[in-house]
Order: C-alpha cells, then sequence, then structure tokens
C-alpha cells in the first residue's frame, strides 16, 4: 500500500534584525520588536542582532561585546522565545559578509546614493564618510536574502532597505535565475514611526545626541517619568491627536498601545484635563508596563553563559539554512564550489 503523508505546510519565513548600537528605545519596541513576538505565532521566524552593521559607524570595543550580548537578554525578555525562533549574532554566521560582497556587484552606486538613512547618517559627507556606512543596504539585503525570508517586520524608516532588497533580489534571479524569495517589507500602522520627545518633526533614534529625546527600554521608572513630563508639547492644552499637534499625537500614539485604548478613548479620558495630569499618567503607564521586562533582563544578564548558549545554538540552526542558500548562489554564479 502506499502510504499517504502529509506534506509539511511549511510556514511562512520571517527575518528581521536590530543593532547593538546606542540604548534601545521604545521606537524599536513598538514599531518593530513586539510584531516580531507575535509573528513567532505564524511564521518561522530569525532575529539577529547585527553587530557588523553597527560598526559601520565606529563603536568603541568592550561597549560593543557587551551591547551585543545585552540586546539579545533584550529580545528574549521582550518574549523572543528561542525554542520557536533562530535567534543569533550576525557575526557569528560569515555566510552574511560573503553574501553581502556577491550583492555589491548588481548594485548600483546611484540605488546606494539615494537612501535617506545614508544621506542623513553621511551627512552629505562625501569624501571622509565610511564605505561601510555606504554599503549597509547591501548587508542588510544579505541578511534577508540568505533565509529566504518571506516578511520582514520593520519600522517605517527601514521600508526603503527592504524595498531596495526587492529591487536587488529580482536583479539576481533575473540574471542568474530564480535564486531568491522576494521578501516583503510588514509595517504594522501603529508605532511604524515613533517620534522623538524633544522634537516631534524628528524619529525617536538611538544615536541621537539628547537622551531626553527617547525612552530606553532599561531607563528607570524615575527616569521614564521625568522624560516624559519634560516631553515637549503642542499650543494650547487639549489633549488631541490631530495633525496640528504633532507632538501630543506622538504621546497618545505612544499610550494608546501601551493602554489598549484607542485614539479616541484617550482623548474623552482626558476631556477638560491638562497636559500634567495626561504625563504623569503617562509616565506611569510606561514605567509599569517596562518593569516586569527589565526584572527579566536583570535575571538574564546574571545568567551570561545561557545566554552564550542561546546565541551558539541559534547560529548552528541560521547556518544550515544560510549555507544552502550560499552553495545554490555560488552555483548561478559561477563560483567552483568549495572543496569538501
Ligand atoms: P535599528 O536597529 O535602527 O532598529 C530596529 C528596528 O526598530 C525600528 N525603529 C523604529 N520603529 C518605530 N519608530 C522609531 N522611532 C523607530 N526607530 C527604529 C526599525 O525600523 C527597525 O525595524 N537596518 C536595521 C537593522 C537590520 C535589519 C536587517 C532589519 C539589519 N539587517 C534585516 C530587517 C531586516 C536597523 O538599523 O534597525
Amino acid at each position: 500500500m502506499i502510504s499517504q503523508c502529509n506534506p509539511v505546510e511549511r510556514r511562512p519565513r520571517v527575518f528581521s534584525g536590530v543593532q547593538p548600537s546606542g540604548a534601545l528605545h521604545i521606537g524599536n519596541y513598538l514599531g518593530a520588536i513586539r510584531h516580531w513576538v507575535q509573528m513567532q505565532e505564524t511564521h518561522d521566524c530569525l532575529y539577529c542582532v547585527v553587530d557588523l552593521h553597527a560598526i559601520t559607524v565606529r563603536q568603541e570595543r568592550k561597549a560593543l561585546t557587551a551591547a551585543t550580548l545585552q540586546l539579545a537578554n533584550i529580545l528574549l525578555a521582550a518574549g523572543i522565545d528561542p525554542e520557536r525562533s533562530i535567534l543569533f549574532v550576525q557575526s557569528h554566521v560569515p555566510a552574511h559578509s560573503e553574501l553581502a560582497w556577491i550583492l555589491n556587484t548588481i548594485t548600483y552606486f546611484g540605488e546606494l546614493r539615494r537612501m535617506t538613512q545614508f544621506k542623513e547618517k553621511g551627512g552629505g559627507e562625501q569624501e571622509s564618510v565610511g564605505v561601510g556606512l555606504f554599503d549597509y543596504p547591501v548587508l542588510m539585503a544579505a541578511d534577508i536574502l540568505l533565509y529566504g525570508a518571506d516578511h520582514v517586520p520593520v519600522g517605517d524608516d527601514q521600508k526603503q532597505h527592504v524595498e531596495l532588497t526587492r529591487d536587488i533580489a529580482q536583479r539576481f534571479n533575473r540574471e542568474f535565475g530564480k535564486t531568491f524569495v522576494i521578501p516583503e517589507p510588514v509595517i504594522r500602522e501603529e508605532g511604524r514611526r515613533i517620534m522623538s520627545l524633544d522634537n516631534p518633526a524628528n524619529k525617536m533614534s538611538k544615536s541621537a545626541a539628547s537622551p531626553g529625546s527617547y525612552i530606553a527600554l532599561l531607563d528607570p521608572p524615575d527616569v521614564i517619568r521625568r522624560k516624559i513630563r519634560r516631553a515637549v508639547t503642542d499650543s494650547g492644552t487639549e489633549i488631541r491627536a490631530t495633525p496640528d499637534k504633532p507632538a501630543l499625537t506622538n504621546l497618545v500614539a505612544i499610550h494608546s498601545i501601551f493602554s489598549g485604548l484607542s485614539p479616541e478613548a484617550i482623548e474623552e479620558r482626558y476631556a477638560g484635563k491638562g497636559y500634567a495630569d495626561f504625563k504623569r499618567d503617562l509616565g506611569d503607564l510606561v514605567a509599569d508596563a517596562l518593569a516586569p521586562f527589565q526584572r527579566k533582563v536583570a535575571e538574564l544578564t546574571a545568567d551570561p553563559a545561557g545566554t552564550r548558549n542561546i546565541l551558539r545554538e541559534g547560529a548552528c540552526r541560521a547556518e544550515a539554512i544560510a549555507a544552502r542558500t550560499m552553495e545554490r548562489v555560488r552555483e548561478r554564479v559561477g563560483l567552483v564550489p568549495r572543496p569538501v
């Protein structure tokens, strides 16, 4: 009798990454990481601490090592489950750099020059800007394409890089034969762009000079409350999320995600009350929401061997997938197979 085996349905695959540079903030969490956690229910997920991206701007050696391990702990504490997802450090899988080199050969100078993040970080400086900063999106494309990711959950600022990844993948497939899955960016409306607390025209950023502009996920409760108390507000006194009130719109969006209330319900709740009441409650809300997470980070930090084990296992699993892709890529390009 012919046995009837049900084909195992492959769940769609997710890849995303975060840089261990600067303090991780609530923008990173609300725009990306909380979605990563949810997507574990429906997708096969790979999450990566992208240390090679971080070194495109100068990092202090010891601080980088510490930040890389701390970021892994932050992701674990936020709910990334190493039993279900592959959590690893980018530089532990050399195929990222190798594929980036090959993709460099089909990426255009003009495409990279047009990237908004490069223009911002490079500051228009042509002569002394690092080549790594310029090439950053190609390494990101390699990250995504190595794993055949169908979906890439990111905040709004990374959309352009994922779109470039699609262009590079399509070009490679056209020139060398179908090799890569064409990935889709996944950008959820709520929290897609959390703005700076001291200037709502700028996004909340790890590299911002002023720590008052962001709430770090590891800020102590009194610091969180103080930063929210000092956040800039708009003219007027009403709590309203409208285009003429960008600062309030941002604070209401943060409230809404942490409290689960709609912006309208928040406006209603604070009708007739002033900014001080709203900010006090928001400070408490964020500090209380982060407290259990911060305790978990502290527990994980006390067991560095545990974290290193998780990252070792993650790199091993990631490497197995990456190796299969690289074999195909090498063959398509015409590189002589590696001697075994
Ligand atoms: P990074 O480390 O700057 O940020 C990590 C994630 O947080 C999102 N994010 C925000 N979302 C909402 N509001 C904000 N103010 C805010 N600031 C940051 C980012 O969009 C990102 O999703 N290049 C990436 C890392 C990377 C990557 C990848 C991402 C490397 N390879 C492959 C996806 C796939 C970066 O610098 O993210």
